[in-house]
């Protein structure tokens, strides 16, 4: 015990509001955690930003910081003390036009939560962020961040929810990234990050969501992603992605989501990915895939919408698709496809958006589909003609057209809106 502090006990016994300034005078020996420190230190940062909003005009020298919009304290352990310390700062879409760079991390060790979203923060994200070892929230999405995503991030261990998206932050994503084992989210969308994602990411065993889509990444994803056995969505579309799939993939069992559309990926899709039993979206348009649909396909019951037009894909369709039975939309134009259009997808109840132009898909159009109670548009022009083909004047003809698989067949050009099932009795 600080002797300094032991005349103020004796005066403060039995004074309340003194124990206030004896908390305040024993923090002061605990390196800097004093609230007045603190509120110094969020005081600077107001001084440094271009005219500070509206909602800060609460932070003022005179009030307790624990008062302001957006600061929310919690009394702390410290010692036999529990005093008040700054532990969120919640300011979004507030109009803060400045740079983080400004605030004094070190006076602020007790923050476990920031959101600073959609502001115009600009300039670098400070490396001295990496002091905040309690913090558990960050998310800076939406602001004009430039520069790279420090190393120094690695440091922030308490991390789970880590948001750093529609910025412009350059650079590659640090390997330290993977020191954070506490991560559930993280979200760096829609920036300019370059380069690989590192491997080190596959430590990330807690993560949930992982979302790098829309920036210039490049090289193969590493097979290390198959260790995050919790990840429910994975969202790599928009990138420069190369080279196969990786089949370890296949090993994230709890994956509802896998988005990765419009990369360079090439190679056959991985019949592990069929072991993928939960998931809802499967999106790996425009891309180089080629090779069949897997048959196996037919396992992923839960399927909502399967996008894998602009590829390579050959083969036919497997009639095993009729075991989709959730599935809303299935997009296969602009492959190689062959053969005719199984009539099982006749069954699919819940299909609303078809497509398959582009393929060299020959034969008709199942009397199957006349079934489908949900179709809004359907899209199929540039089937191969083949003999005795007739042109349908309408959805109702349609429907009605062909009796039997890959017999008779027409071509049909266009979309079609088949509004409502009136038109087609
Ligand atoms: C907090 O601020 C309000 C007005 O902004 C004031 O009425 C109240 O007394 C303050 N509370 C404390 C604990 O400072
Ligand atoms: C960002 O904040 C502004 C107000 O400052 C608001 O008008 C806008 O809708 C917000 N944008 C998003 C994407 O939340
Ligand atoms: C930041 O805060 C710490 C702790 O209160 C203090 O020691 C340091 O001098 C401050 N740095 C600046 C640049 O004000
Ligand atoms: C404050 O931070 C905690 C996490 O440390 C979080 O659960 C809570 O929602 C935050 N409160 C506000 C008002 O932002
Ligand atoms: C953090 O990650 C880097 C790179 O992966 C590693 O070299 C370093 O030892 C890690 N630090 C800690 C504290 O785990
Ligand atoms: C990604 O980029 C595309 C095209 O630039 C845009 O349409 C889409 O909204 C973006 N999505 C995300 C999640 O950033
Ligand atoms: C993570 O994945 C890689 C490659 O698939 C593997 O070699 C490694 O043993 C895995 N690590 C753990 C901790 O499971
Ligand atoms: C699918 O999962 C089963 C059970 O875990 C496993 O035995 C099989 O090898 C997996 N198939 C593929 C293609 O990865």
């Amino acid at each position: 015990m600080p002797s300094s502090s032991t005349p103020l006990v004796y005066l403060c016994l039995l004074l309340v509001p003194c124990l206030l300034l004896l908390q305040e005078a024993r923090a002061a020996h605990h390196g800097g955690i004093s609230l007045r420190s603190q509120q110094m230190a969020l005081l600077h940062w107001k001084s440094t930003l271009a005219s500070p909003p509206l909602q800060m005009s609460s932070w003022q020298e005179n009030t307790s910081p624990c008062n302001w919009t957006g600061i929310m304290c919690t009394a702390v352990r410290h010692g036999h003390l529990r005093p008040w310390v700054v532990t969120n700062i919640s300011m979004p879409d507030a109009g803060i036009r400045g740079q983080l760079g400004e605030l004094n991390f070190s006076a602020l060790p007790f923050l476990t939560y920031i959101d600073l979203h959609n502001n115009s923060l600009h300039g670098a994200l400070p490396a001295s962020i990496s002091s905040l070892s309690a913090l558990s929230v960050l998310y800076l999405h939406y602001n004009q961040f430039t520069g790279k995503i420090p190393y120094e991030i690695g440091d922030l261990q308490s991390l789970t929810q880590l948001s750093l998206a529609f910025s412009r932050l350059r650079g590659h994503i640090p390997a330290s990234l993977g020191n954070l084992t506490m991560l559930t989210n993280l979200l760096i969308h829609q920036t300019m990050l370059s380069g690989p994602i590192p491997e080190e990411i596959g430590r990330l065993v807690n993560l949930q969501t992982l979302q790098l889509s829309n920036n210039t990444l490049t090289n193969m994803i590493p097979k290390t992603l198959g260790n995050l056995s919790q990840l429910d969505t994975l969202r790599l579309f928009g990138n420069q992605f190369s080279g196969p799939i990786p089949q370890e993939l296949g090993r994230l069992v709890n994956l509802q989501s896998l988005q990765l559309g419009i990369n360079d990926f090439s190679g056959p899709i991985p019949i592990s990915i069929t072991n993928l039993t939960k998931l809802n979206h499967l999106f790996l348009f425009d891309n180089q895939i080629s090779g069949p649909i897997p048959p196996e396909i037919g396992k992923l019951t839960m399927l909502n919408q399967l996008g894998l037009y602009l590829n390579q894909i050959t083969g036919s369709i497997p009639p095993e698709l009729r075991k989709l039975a959730m599935l809303n939309l299935l997009y296969l134009h602009e492959n190689q496809i062959t053969g005719c259009i199984p009539q099982e997808i006749g069954n699919l109840m819940k299909l609303e958006i078809l497509a398959f132009y582009q393929n060299q898909i020959l034969g008709s159009i199942p009397k199957t589909f006349g079934k489908l109670q949900s179709i809004r548009v359907f899209v199929t022009y540039g089937l191969k003609i083949d003999r005795n083909g007739e042109q349908p004047s309408g959805p109702g003809n349609l429907l009605k057209a062909a009796d039997t698989s890959c017999l008779t067949s027409f071509i049909i050009d266009g979309v079609f809106e088949l509004g409502s099932r009136d038109s087609t009795s």
